[in-house]
Parts: C-alpha cells; sequence; structure tokens
C-alpha cells in the first residue's frame, strides 16, 4: 500500500524535471536549476521544457516571434474580461479563461504534438495578458496592450504596472518565470497528466492544473505567506506570532516539503532576490520579517521555506499585488504543464491507480421506509 498521499510513488516517466530531494537539487532536462536561475530567460525555458535542449539563437529569436505575436487575446476572451473583473476572484478568472480560450483556438481539438505545441504556446503567451487586463479592468483603469519589443517577463510587469520595467525588475520577475516552471510530478503537474490521459485535450489539462494549483497547500501558499508577513508587521513580533500559531497547530505556509529534506534550492534564490529587491526599493521590512520566520520555524518545527515563501516578498516588492502571485506562479508552470500534457499524450496510458476500500460490506438493502 502506498503512503497516504501517494508519497514516494512514481506517476509516470519524464525527460522534463528531476528534483534530488536529500541533496536539495533540482534540473531541468538536465541542466542544474543553479546554472538556469542566473542564466536562462525565461523564453529558453519554454523552449528547453518543450524541445528537450537549449534553442539556438535562431531557435531562440524562432520562440520570441511565435510568443510576441500571440500576446493578443482574442474578442471573445476580451469580451469575457469585464465581467470576470467584476465577478471572479484571480485563479477563477484564471480557470475560467483557459476554459474559454479553448472555444476559439485555431488548432481546434487536434491532440497531436504540434497542434499542442502551438496551443501551449498561445496559452504561455496569454495568460500574463489576461491577469494583467483583469487587474486593470478591476481597477477600473484601461488595459494596457502587449508591447512585442519587451521581453515575456518585461512585457508581463508592463501590463500590469502601466510603466515600462527597469533591465533589473524585469530580470528579477524573469528570474522568478525560470525557478517556477517545472517541479516533477507536483499536484497541478500529476492533475495535467490525469486529464491528459484521458486523450481530453490541453486547455483541459490545465484548467485541471490551474484548479489544483488554486489551493493553499500548492500554489495558493504564497499569497497566504504575504499575508502572514503583513499580519506580523514588525521582525520583533515574529517569534510571539509563530509560536502563537504553531501552538494552535496551524501550518506556516511557505514551509515543508512533500520531496526536499533541506533547502529547496529555488528558494536560495528567492531569498537572495528578495534581499536585492529590499535594497533597491529601501524598504528592508518584508525581507527582514522573512528571515526571521525562517529562523523561528527552523528553530521549533525544523523546517525549511519552499519556493512559495520568498517568492512573496519578492513578487511583492515587485509591486504585484498579493491576491496575483498565485496566477503569476501559474503564468509560469504553465510552460510545465504544457509540456507534460505533451510528454503524456506522446506515450499515453490511462492513469488509473486503484483505491484500498475502507468502508463497511455485506449490508443488508433496506426499503426506505424502514430507514432509521
Ligand atoms: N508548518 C507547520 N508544520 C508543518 C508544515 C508547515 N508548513 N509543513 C509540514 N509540517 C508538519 C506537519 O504538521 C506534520 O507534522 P506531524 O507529523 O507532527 O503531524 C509533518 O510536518 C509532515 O507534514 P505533512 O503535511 O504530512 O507533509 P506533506 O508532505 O503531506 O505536505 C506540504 C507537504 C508542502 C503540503 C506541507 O509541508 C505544507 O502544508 N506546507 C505549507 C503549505 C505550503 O507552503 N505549500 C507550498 C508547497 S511548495
Amino acid at each position: 500500500m502506498p503512503g497516504k498521499g501517494l508519497e514516494d510513488v512514481i506517476a509516470a516517466q519524464t525527460s522534463l524535471s528531476d528534483i534530488d530531494g536529500k541533496m536539495g537539487r533540482l534540473f531541468y532536462v538536465g541542466y542544474d536549476i543553479h546554472d538556469l536561475a542566473p542564466n536562462c530567460s525565461f523564453e529558453e525555458c519554454i523552449f528547453l521544457l518543450h524541445n528537450l535542449h537549449l534553442p539556438s539563437k535562431a531557435e531562440l529569436d524562432g520562440l520570441n516571434e511565435q510568443l510576441t505575436g500571440e500576446r493578443q487575446i482574442s474578442p471573445f476572451i476580451e469580451d469575457l474580461m469585464p465581467v470576470m473583473a467584476r465577478q471572479a476572484s484571480p485563479m477563477s478568472m484564471l480557470r475560467t479563461t483557459v476554459s474559454a480560450m479553448s472555444a476559439h483556438d485555431p488548432d481546434g481539438w487536434d491532440n497531436s504534438s504540434e497542434a499542442d505545441y502551438r496551443k501551449a504556446i498561445r496559452l504561455i503567451a496569454r495568460i500574463p495578458t489576461v491577469i494583467a487586463f483583469y487587474d486593470q479592468l478591476r481597477n477600473g483603469r484601461e488595459v494596457v496592450r502587449p508591447n512585442s519589443k519587451l521581453s515575456h517577463a518585461a512585457n508581463f510587469l508592463w501590463m500590469l504596472t502601466g510603466e515600462e520595467p527597469d533591465a533589473e525588475d524585469a530580470s528579477v520577475l524573469d528570474m522568478c518565470l525560470v525557478l517556477h516552471a517545472d517541479h516533477t510530478m507536483n499536484a497541478s503537474t500529476f492533475a495535467a497528466r490525469v486529464c491528459a490521459s484521458t486523450l481530453s485535450d490541453i486547455h483541459s489539462s490545465i484548467v485541471a492544473a490551474i484548479a489544483t494549483l488554486k489551493g493553499p497547500l500548492h500554489g495558493g501558499a504564497n499569497e497566504r505567506v504575504m499575508e502572514m508577513l503583513i499580519e506580523i508587521q514588525e521582525p520583533s513580533r515574529t517569534e510571539d506570532y509563530i509560536k502563537r500559531r504553531l501552538a494552535s497547530k496551524d501550518k506556516i505556509m511557505g514551509f515543508g516539503h512533500r520531496v526536499y529534506k533541506t533547502e529547496d534550492p529555488r528558494a536560495t534564490h528567492l531569498r537572495r532576490m528578495s534581499e536585492q529587491m529590499a535594497q533597491k526599493r529601501g524598504d528592508s521590512r518584508w525581507y527582514d520579517i522573512s528571515r526571521k520566520v525562517e529562523e523561528v520555524v527552523m528553530a521549533e518545527k525544523g523546517l525549511y521555506p519552499n519556493v512559495d515563501f520568498f517568492a512573496a516578498s519578492v513578487y511583492h516588492y515587485l509591486n504585484i499585488p498579493t491576491d496575483l502571485f498565485t496566477p503569476v506562479f501559474a503564468a509560469s508552470r504553465v510552460s510545465g504543464w504544457s509540456a507534460h500534457v505533451r510528454e503524456q499524450h506522446a506515450d499515453n496510458r490511462l492513469i488509473r491507480p486503484e483505491s484500498e476500500y475502507i468502508g463497511p460490506r455485506g449490508r443488508a438493502w433496506q426499503p426506505i421506509e424502514e430507514r432509521g
């Protein structure tokens, strides 16, 4: 019988990413995340995950052209955005909008690898647009149209803020996108692959993944981390706060991991970026509280921060609204999800595990009038 929560169960074979949980190592297609994070752009990372090798200059130029050419959303989705902005929370908006995007995709229900690739590029290119349009509209502002001269990360910040980011801010978001792009058989990737394994389409699989990422034990944790930092307010209040939460048996968001038994290598980069942005903004409060939380949680529980912990303060320093943190995570992870869907479709067998029945057996049927 496998561990509860499918712990240690190998659910699929993949060539996309690999984790060494004991050593705290993460690899995309054989490349160490410590090499990729400071060197690889998100666009190169998308190419790597979908083509299993780093792009040549010509290949990268080709991908950039495809991505920038696909940033505009269709009139159908544009018409949907004001309703979403009025009525839906950010992750519900994203789930619904991605589902709606399937209606007008030029590749229809074609599940071939080539069609899935084109659909993946459209999804990766357009998810930042819908997140930014949603935020502008809910704040009663004009939407900011995509700028094809900017990189994926810089354009995302441009559409969110209406200001062209400087190179440092753009590079920080770019690195965050690289760090969140793929992570073996995490819950949302598993959901995407289960859906794809029924030979359902890529949009449905990404909807399943977004729905799964939304929960606070997965991608939703980064928003809860920021809420916690704001509640704490001062580094000096951290110890009491954390001890109180732990005494009430609360989980501290952004800590612990099913696979890593040591520092999550993504947290190493995000911690450094949080410090860098704190210095740049001349506001070290969120970084200082984060460091103190890290110290107290380690002392009290021996737990390490995961990807969501320092991502929270980094996104905050980038002026991203807290309730968009999980959508930003999705904007990155869609690159990995879509690569997993293509990998699943390429060598498919229905994912259909067993369950262990623990309910009563042998019960006698009772007519309704005899039931107590
Ligand atoms: N705060 C406090 N205690 C924690 C904890 C946290 N963040 N994460 C794990 N623990 C404790 C559990 O309470 C449990 O203790 P117990 O054995 O005394 O009951 C033990 O560590 C094992 O935790 P468990 O929830 O069974 O581990 P898991 O592998 O099923 O879950 C996570 C992994 C990530 C879901 C879990 O660590 C968690 O809930 N973290 C907070 C949410 C989060 O940051 N999610 C983002 C993940 S990238």
